[in-house]
């Protein structure tokens, strides 16, 4: 038996959670045994318990064995004094979700690179940080900071996954970092440069993130695994979800030390188009392929719901922000893509 914790979260999270429920219930219906566990985190969490993750969550998770997260955010919180993103944050920390592996690969499109994210570290979660006053010009004056920290260890097993995951693809590896200005980044391309001598049967490169963003646009073809720090890999990861047409499109999964995986789109929870039932749950329905593979081993089931999707796609069928890159488009709602993806996944579950 799977328990699989479900946390929808906000803005077009709960939409397009529920696509990857339908598909979970189509499973479970055929005889898969998977335990579905329900729960907050970040604004609804707020909204119902003030705080964006609750001790609670954080201790059930013990008896879980994958979570499955939609997205955290929205304007609404934009003043309060806990942040949504803040739950999620401490998710990842407290369960030493250190690796984030984004996969930016498109159905319709010559496009196959996977972006390894750090996850526990960097500016994201460095000290000191924080908010002062200072007389400035003899102006009290606020000022903020933050602390931009890497050590070998965190930087040496991201590298090792990213060579291995390399060595299993075209054995490319490419790091974007800023090491000609940060320390952080110097010490961050000697180690993954020393961690290179144990994988000599991969290409490794470095390039700098400013290059990087035109490199990736231009020449994506030349990519195939990369490795760079939290913040990098945040900004960068939205960047290529541009090669694929959509950021709705982009899954992830996040690992840690133990077998516990966290399976999250990429994309932010949109709170603009929430509730409209228009949102693409394409990334979130990818996840759970990703959780197929990776949780359940099950190939049979993955194959299954990526050619479910495949096929939706390309029979015209997509939510409105993918209509510019879809030949004889037909509009569909996030509700009846779920409905589509599902009916073709049951024919073959
Ligand atoms: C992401 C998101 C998060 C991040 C936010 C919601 C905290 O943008 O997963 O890409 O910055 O990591
Ligand atoms: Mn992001």
């Amino acid at each position: 038996m799977i328990n699989l914790l479900i946390l929808p979260g906000d803005g077009i999270g709960p939409e397009i959670i529920k696509q990857v429920i339908k598909i979970v219930k189509s499973c479970i219906y055929t005889g898969y045994k998977i335990n579905i566990i329900y729960n907050y985190i970040g604004g609804i969490s707020i909204d119902k318990f003030n705080t964006p993750i609750t001790n609670n969550l954080i201790s059930i998770i013990k008896y879980i064995d994958t979570i499955f997260l939609g997205c955290v955010g929205g304007y609404k919180w934009n003043h309060s004094i806990f942040k949504p993103e803040y739950g999620l944050l401490k998710l990842r920390k407290k369960f030493n979700f250190f690796t984030n592996i984004r996969p930016i690969k498109c159905p319709f499109k010559n496009i196959d690179i996977i972006i390894v994210r750090e996850l526990n570290g960097g500016i994201y979660y460095g000290k000191p940080k924080g908010f002062s006053k200072q007389i400035i010009n003899q102006i009290p004056t606020w000022y903020a900071y933050n602390t931009k920290i890497y050590n070998e260890q965190e930087i040496i097993r991201l590298a090792r996954i990213s060579f291995n995951l390399a060595l299993n693809r075209k054995k490319k590896l490419c790091s974007i970092d800023k090491s000609n200005v940060l320390e952080t980044f110097k010490l961050w391309k000697k180690t993954i440069n020393y961690v290179h001598k144990f994988y000599n049967k991969v290409k490794l490169s470095h390039i700098y993130i400013d290059y990087a963003t035109i490199d990736l646009i231009k020449n994506f073809n030349k990519f195939d695994v990369i490795i760079t720090s939290n913040l990098f890999g945040d900004i960068i990861s939205d960047l290529c979800s541009l090669l694929t047409g959509s950021l709705g499109m982009l899954p992830s999964i996040s690992i840690n030390n133990k077998s516990l995986s966290l399976f999250e789109p990429c994309h932010g929870s949109a709170p603009d188009i929430a509730n409209k039932n228009i949102a693409n749950p394409v990334g979130a329905l990818l996840s759970l392929v990703m959780m197929f593979e990776y949780v359940l081993n099950d190939f049979k089931l993955s194959n299954n719901l990526y050619y479910s999707i495949y096929k939706v796609l390309s029979y015209g069928f997509c939510t409105i922000d993918m209509k510019k890159y879809i030949r004889n488009f037909k509009i569909v709602s996030t509700e009846e893509f779920g409905d589509l993806v599902n009916h073709f996944f049951i024919i073959n579950v």
